[in-house]
């Protein structure tokens, strides 16, 4: 599974290959590609919308205060980190200047799916039970439904490629919230969907090797 592929070929999309990759004009203002991480066996592959600032910085999806915030929500659901897998929809870092900040910018509907490619090898290599959608632009990533979090809480979401989707709200979302009564709500909604991939994750049986690089959409 080590990345041999080159960018027209995207065998895993590891890091040399990330860093490579010209699909959009991303990379220009990016420090360096952000692969996914996690185990290759996860049954749970997490799934959020880009790298941020300090994911830029140091090459690794989810470090900052969303992804530490994520990680402990995922220890309260009972989700082992041995077996998820954490990546994101756009691998490189889009944002604005502020000052002498970097402000997080929504990636183009083209630069998702300039990125859709790498997403989906990784998919369909790990072949996971469950994927988590971690905000409205992860969802429309992994379902190619333009819906709500909101809406897709409330749908039982499969892919065609039939692995079951839980959507969720990003964990930015918490640490945005107006005030401590919405933050609270927010993080008791996504610690309990989380909890409910954990579970679909254990009841799922494997698919076969030969099912695995089933085509999404
Ligand atoms: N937000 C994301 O969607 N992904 C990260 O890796 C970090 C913050």
């Amino acid at each position: 599974m080590a990345g041999s592929g080159t960018d027209d070929d995207p065998s895993w999309p590891d890091k040399r290959q990330l860093d490579n990759c010209r699909r959009c004009p991303l990379w220009e203002h990016a420090t360096q590609g952000v692969p996914g991480e996690g185990a290759r066996t996860a049954s749970i592959v997490l799934v959020g919308e880009q790298p941020g600032d300090e994911e830029d910085m140091l090459g690794r999806p989810f470090v900052g205060p969303a992804g530490k915030l994520l990680r402990t929500l995922m220890k309260e659901a009972g989700i082992d980190a041995a077996t998820a897998y954490i990546t994101n929809a756009v691998k490189h870092f889009k944002w604005e200047p502020r000052g002498k900040r970097r402000l997080h910018k929504t990636p183009a509907q083209r630069e998702f799916d300039a990125c859709q490619v790498w997403l989906e090898t990784e998919i369909a290599t790990l072949a996971p039970h469950v994927i988590v959608a971690l905000g409205a632009k992860a969802l429309v990533a992994v379902t190619g439904r333009r819906i709500t979090i909101a809406a897709g809480r409330e749908s039982t979401l499969v892919r065609e490629d039939g692995t079951r989707v839980v959507a969720t709200f990003h964990p930015s979302a918490i640490l945005r919230a107006p005030d401590h009564d919405r933050r609270a709500e927010l993080r008791e909604i996504v610690r309990a969907d989380l909890e409910t991939a954990a579970r679909l994750a254990k009841k799922s049986v494997p698919r076969p090797v030969s099912d695995r690089r089933v085509a999404a959409r």
